[in-house]
């Protein structure tokens, strides 16, 4: 029996490999760094659709089927709730999506994840929605649609940064879910819907926002100490870090770090949020001596998404924006081995009693 089935291999992968003795994340042969600092969203999908869809055309064209999808889209919205969140409104809206197994089908699920969030975001705060822009790339177009300005080439490539570097990360719990909704053979949406309601747990793609609350209550350097002591003492667990796999830095980290630190006017947050991560990784090994806690993925989110004036309550819905290429991927490869995923339980209740 293993309950977190952290020694159980569950599926041979093409997609990415998690090396959490290493410290090391290769996607589809590339490490992840290289993909975070020059693929933009629209690569990064070809990239990891490849093999699986034999329509899928080169970067030009899956930017502008996007587009056209991301205007499909856009004719959704508003016929479906957006009060109760952020996360909760694209799974909502990805829910009225054809669910097939088919690539225009498919393609549908990252271009709305774009237009839901944003349009979210802004029915939140009571502002006019924004239709989007079909000829921009998904980036420049999710941050226009989210703030109401243009964004700039840095913004743009932060966010692709971003979203390339959280698009796979092997048999992670939502993508695991994905694989098992799409060994049923349900389709991919059904795999998506899955996948988005693995991810929203605080434990999981749930944590950058919380990571942005706790930076914001410490409020100064000289408060780190006392506030992390106190909440570990309370037995809390620190939001953006700890791994399942990493049992050293998780390569994300810093490359994310590298991507909000090419924006201007972030210097000093990002020397607030290292002094924080250094108290953090101190008290955290004096209490774990014998399990190495790091930083993981979701610390570095924060800091970055922050920087792009994105609001925290957007955080998980911009992971899936990145990760629903991943689900994606994954579902469409556990297809191909055309068997159901059905493991098995331990029953530990009451017995009859048989004649
Ligand atoms: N803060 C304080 N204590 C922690 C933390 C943390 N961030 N992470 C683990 N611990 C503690 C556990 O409570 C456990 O203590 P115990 O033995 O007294 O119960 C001990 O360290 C060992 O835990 P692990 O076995 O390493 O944890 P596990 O593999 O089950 O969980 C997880 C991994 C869920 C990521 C955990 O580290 C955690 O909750 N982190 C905070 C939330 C977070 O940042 N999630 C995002 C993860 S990355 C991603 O999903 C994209």
């Amino acid at each position: 029996m293993d309950s977190g089935l952290e020694n159980i291999v569950a599926a041979e992968t093409v997609l990415s490999d998690v090396d959490g003795q290493a410290g090391r994340l290769i996607i589809r042969g590339w490490p992840v760094e290289t993909l975070a600092a020059d693929k933009p969203y629209a690569a990064v999908l070809g990239l990891l659709w490849d093999g699986f869809f034999p329509e899928l055309g080169d970067d030009a064209e899956i930017q502008a089927q996007l587009g056209r999808a991301r205007a499909a889209a856009f004719a959704l919205v508003g016929t479906f709730p957006m009060e109760s969140g952020v996360v909760e409104a694209l799974r909502t809206g990805w829910s009225l999506l054809n669910d097939s197994e088919a690539f225009d089908d498919a393609i549908a699920f990252p271009a709305a994840a774009a237009v839901f969030t944003a349009a979210a975001v802004r029915h939140g705060q009571g502002l006019p929605l924004i239709a989007p822009d079909p000829a921009l790339s998904q980036a420049q177009d999710l941050l226009r649609m989210m703030r109401g300005t243009p964004a700039s080439d840095a913004e743009a490539r932060a966010l692709d940064a971003y979203l390339a570097t959280v698009s796979d990360h092997g048999l992670n719990a939502s993508t695991f879910a994905a694989r098992v909704i799409a060994s049923t053979r349900a389709g991919l949406g059904s795999a998506v819907l899955g996948g988005i309601s693995a991810l929203k747990g605080p434990l999981h793609g749930g944590a950058p926002g919380p990571v942005l609350d706790m930076v914001d209550d410490i409020g100064t350097p000289d408060a780190a100490e006392r506030w992390i002591d106190a909440a570990l003492a309370r037995g809390e667990r620190l939001m953006g870090f700890g791994h399942r796999v990493y049992r050293v830095r998780d390569p994300r980290a810093d490359a994310l770090k590298a991507a909000v630190s090419k924006l201007p006017g972030t210097a000093g947050r990002i020397a607030f949020a290292e002094h924080i991560e250094t108290v953090v990784l101190q008290r955290l090994a004096r209490k774990y001596p014998n399990r190495r806690l790091e930083t993981n993925v979701e610390f570095y989110t924060a800091v970055l998404l922050e920087a792009l004036d994105i609001p925290r309550e957007a955080f998980t819905a911009i992971f899936a924006t990145g990760r629903v290429l991943g689900w994606i991927a994954h579902a469409s490869e556990q297809i191909g081995e055309k068997r159901i995923v059905r493991p098995k339980s331990v029953y530990r209740g009451p017995v009859p009693e048989y004649a």
